[in-house]
């Protein structure tokens, strides 16, 4: 058995849970639009041709904002080529993704979907092949009422009312050598204040996130962001992360510890952040929006078997979650939590199909993968303020990140429920684990949920939900958690992600 202790108390917080923490990606990128959120000739396809099985599935996630509509694609999208008559949008090349984007689902389609959801949209502009000017007619388009060319265009397209979007990422990892209009952080750092400002100019309450790194082994991390914001910290408000972890050569050691990294991630990014604020005698905090995160086996080949050029919709990193994937995903979301006072903004990338928490076949079925249980948990039941965990941890040996705690967590306490919520990753493969978590600060007397992802019976770590066994890998109720005199304890089963909350009796 392997052992830990974490001690909690009311007056050691990090902040509030932000809102935005818990959101996701749509990229237009294989099939995640398209046979994805989006199939009119699916039989539960409602009147706009959105999934009505997906979009079920996707209020039950809730992700509070969406990104949207990418990624590598949005650097060389033309957003008008997506708004207007439907028969009258071109089929275009996406050089990103190397398929043809036929543009019948764009920017009303989506506004519609992310209102069914009841999500807050994070819109990109390409900062790739277009720039300033464009990415101001596209926010006169959305968010002015109307009497301007912009504006009177979406009125004649249909949609009175202005769209009315906040949160907008300047351009997608332009950091990075694959991105179309890759930019050196001198030549971004300009484009983004310029266009920043010139945004503000059109609506003086949107918030700007200026590309970051595209992560944390990139060989212009730290640099990038010093750059970028000692041109445009007085035009954005936020600085982006984007993070993938895998599993590489069976070192599942080591890939259960990627939160290291992520920790790291933020801690230097902060760091950056204030420096150039110190340096720059700004006032205003820079914060962190972590726009792309989630476990992806890059190094596996990206599109399906059979895939061609410029195939509509094609399969395209399509990863199939294990239950080591759910437990990783579980360690993320622990990272972004504990970082609640800098990290205001996640979008774990993407929601469905590419590396997705959903998944979907045409004409078919739709279905929650691994990763989708913590994220709903944590989405739902991390609410009130991020508390401070005080962790002593047996640790266990890693070839990158060397000796890691076995137990990993985060908690948030809610005053008005009088509930603590414990979000528990036991990362010993073999061993179960027990948590003593002293809450003698709090009035709490009663574990009133307690459940757990772990493999059952007859499984094993790389067991998936795949086609044809949707619910293999759950939440189960976790039996062993006791509460007595202040003082949890709760007992992890080998290799596991579990939620505790006590609440007063
Ligand atoms: O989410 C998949 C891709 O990962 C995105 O298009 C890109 O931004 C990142 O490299």
């Amino acid at each position: 058995m392997r052992n830990a202790r974490l001690t909690l108390d009311p007056a050691f917080t990090v902040g509030p849970v932000p809102h935005r923490l818990f959101g996701s990606f749509v990229e237009h990128m294989g099939r995640c639009v398209y046979t994805g959120i989006f199939e009119p000739d699916h039989p539960t396809a409602d009147e706009d041709g959105l999934r009505g099985d997906v979009l079920e599935l996707t209020k039950q996630l809730a992700p509070t904002v969406v990104r949207y509509p990418g990624g590598n694609f949005v650097s060389g999208f033309d957003w008008e080529d997506s708004v207007g008559p439907r028969e009258e949008r071109p089929r275009r090349i996406d050089r990103a993704w190397r398929s043809v984007e036929t543009n019948q689902f764009g920017l009303a389609e989506f506004d519609s979907w992310a209102r069914k959801v009841g999500t807050e949209t994070m819109m990109a502009v390409n900062l790739g092949t277009r720039g300033l000017q464009d990415a101001c007619n596209l926010l006169e388009y959305t968010n002015l009422n109307s009497g301007t060319k912009y504006s009177d265009l979406r009125v004649a397209h249909g949609t009175k009312d202005p769209l009315d979007i906040k949160l907008w990422c300047l351009g997608n990892e332009l950091d990075g050598p694959w991105q179309t209009g890759h930019k050196t952080a001198h030549e971004y750092g300009r484009l983004a204040a310029e266009t920043g400002m010139a945004m503000r100019s059109i609506d003086p309450d949107i918030e700007l996130v200026a590309v970051g790194s595209s992560s944390r082994s990139m060989p212009t991390f730290g640099e990038w962001e010093s750059t970028v914001l000692d041109l445009s910290y007085h035009a954005v408000d936020y600085i982006s992360c984007h993070a993938y972890y895998e599993e590489k050569d069976g070192d599942a050691a080591s890939f259960l510890a990627s939160a290291v990294d992520m920790d790291l991630f933020i801690d230097q990014v902060v760091a950056t952040a204030d420096a150039v604020r110190a340096k720059g005698k700004h006032n205003k905090r820079i914060n962190i929006s972590f726009d792309e995160w989630n476990v992806w086996y890059q190094s596996r080949p990206h599109h399906a078997p059979g895939v061609q050029p410029w195939d509509v919709a094609p399969r395209v990193i399509e990863d199939e979650y294990s239950i080591t994937d759910a437990v990783v995903v579980g360690t993320l979301l622990n990272s972004l939590l504990r970082h609640a006072d800098r990290v205001t903004i996640g979008a774990q990338a993407q929601l469905v199909n590419v590396i997705g928490l959903l998944r979907s076949e045409a004409g078919g079925e739709a279905w929650k993968q691994t990763i989708a249980h913590p994220f709903e948990q944590m989405r739902h039941l991390a609410t009130g303020d991020v508390l401070r965990v005080a962790t002593t941890s047996d640790k266990y040996e890693t070839d990158k990140f060397g000796d890691v705690d076995v137990v990993d967590a985060s908690a948030t306490w809610n005053d008005d429920t009088s509930t603590v919520s414990l979000f528990l990753v036991n990362r010993d493969q073999s061993e179960a684990a027990s948590v003593e978590v002293s809450l003698r600060g709090f009035d709490v007397s009663k574990v009133v949920n307690a459940k757990v992802l772990a493999a059952t019976e007859g499984q094993d770590r790389h067991t998936t939900n795949a086609t044809g066994s949707h619910d293999q890998v759950g939440l189960r109720p976790l039996q062993d958690v006791s509460i007595v005199d202040g003082v949890a304890t709760v007992v992890l089963p080998p290799l596991s992600w579990a939620v505790v909350q006590v609440a007063k009796a």
